[in-house]
């Protein structure tokens, strides 16, 4: 079994070898550029964890990680078009950087990319690896036209919400996990109760993500700050000040939302206002807690030894204190 550290390594080193090919230079290098800016590498990191907590070698497991780690960035690239992001990982988006056309068109073959990185796998896993892979991946695009859909309504219910999310977020970091876990022929039942860890570990991240997007220090934080709030994104945060709000709050609320000419940051700062006078953070927090707990009570049924546990311990207590 690895170290973590030892983990991130192998991970480093697989991405700095990752090629792609020279030309056309415009669909390519945006492909480099947003690898390259680095990110945390988390999923990458869950599928080699699967594979050694179930007493696999994560060098066997490697390009299922990398085909993770380069879809996600897909997912990103095209996130970021459809959120109208300026920035990532503290750079300028591929399409501002580029076109939203080059944006579109680097992410299709972001995809191909993954894929070409998940054929390398052991041929014996290869099915089940691919129904798991397409699955999450389908998975993340109907979270995806979930999301859209939600900016344009103002009835989503937190259950709707929350299943946006698991599809959005949540699924790729549990099919990163369970991807792992197939590799590492593990029994079928541990691979599933892995996958739900996961999916749960998610939705706390997707909940951290929505806080940091209002509440991070700009500096650390790579994405601009109020980009939710801006673009009416129904998060966590919105939603519930949407149920708790009455009179002023909620008079407030309702102006910033049908404004359709507004100066970005006074409306960020009113809503802002809005989460503080009803103490929206702390319950976002509260929330967050609650996904974590389910998934560390999924954890424990998984029937290997708690030595071999520590590490996706230890990743997921750093996950949840995240500042980026
Ligand atoms: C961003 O994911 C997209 C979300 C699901 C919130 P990360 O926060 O893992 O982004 P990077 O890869 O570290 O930049
Ligand atoms: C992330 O949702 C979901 C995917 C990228 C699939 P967000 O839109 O909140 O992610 P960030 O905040 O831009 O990273
Ligand atoms: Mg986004
Ligand atoms: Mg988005
Ligand atoms: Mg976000």
């Amino acid at each position: 079994m690895h170290t973590t550290e030892e983990l991130q390594q192998i991970l480093d080193t697989a991405i700095q070898n990752l090629k792609f090919p020279d030309q056309p230079k415009q669909l390519y290098e945006p492909i480099s550029y947003i690898i390259n800016l680095g990110g945390k590498r988390v999923r990458p990191l869950l599928v080699l964890l699967g594979t050694e907590l179930f007493g696999g070698n994560a060098r066997e497991s490697i390009h299922a990680a990398m085909a993770i780690e380069v879809f996600h960035n897909f997912t990103l690239v095209h996130d970021d078009i459809m959120d109208n992001a300026p920035l990532r990982r503290g750079k300028a988006t591929v399409h501002e950087k580029w076109s939203t056309n080059t944006a579109i068109l680097s992410g299709d073959v972001m995809m191909v990319e993954a894929n070409k990185n998940l054929a390398k796998v052991n041929p014996v896993f290869l099915k089940d690896v691919l129904d798991t892979f397409n699955e999450t991946a389908q998975g993340v695009c109907e979270g995806q036209q979930l999301d859209m859909e939600f900016e344009s309504r103002n009835d989503v219910s937190i259950d709707e919400y929350i299943n946006m999310i698991r599809l959005k977020t949540a699924v790729l970091l549990g099919g990163a996990l369970k991807l792992g876990a197939i590799i590492a022929n593990s029994d079928k039942k541990d691979a599933d109760l892995l996958y739900q860890f996961g999916e749960n570990i998610g939705i706390a991240f997707q909940l951290q993500d929505d806080i940091l997007d209002v509440y991070a220090d700009p500096e650390k934080f790579g994405k601009q700050v109020g980009g939710d709030i801006i673009a009416n994104k129904k998060t966590f945060l919105l939603l519930e000040a949407l149920t708790l709000a009455q009179g002023e709050n909620k008079a407030t609320l309702e102006e910033w939302l049908n404004k359709k000419n507004f100066d970005p940051q006074e409306k960020v700062a009113a809503i802002k206002q809005v989460y503080s006078n009803l103490n929206i953070q702390d319950i976002a927090r509260n929330s967050m807690d609650a996904y974590l707990q389910k998934a560390l009570t999924v954890f424990e049924q998984i029937q290997v030894d708690d030595s071999a546990k520590e590490n996706l311990l230890e990743l997921t207590n750093l996950l949840m204190a995240r500042e980026y």
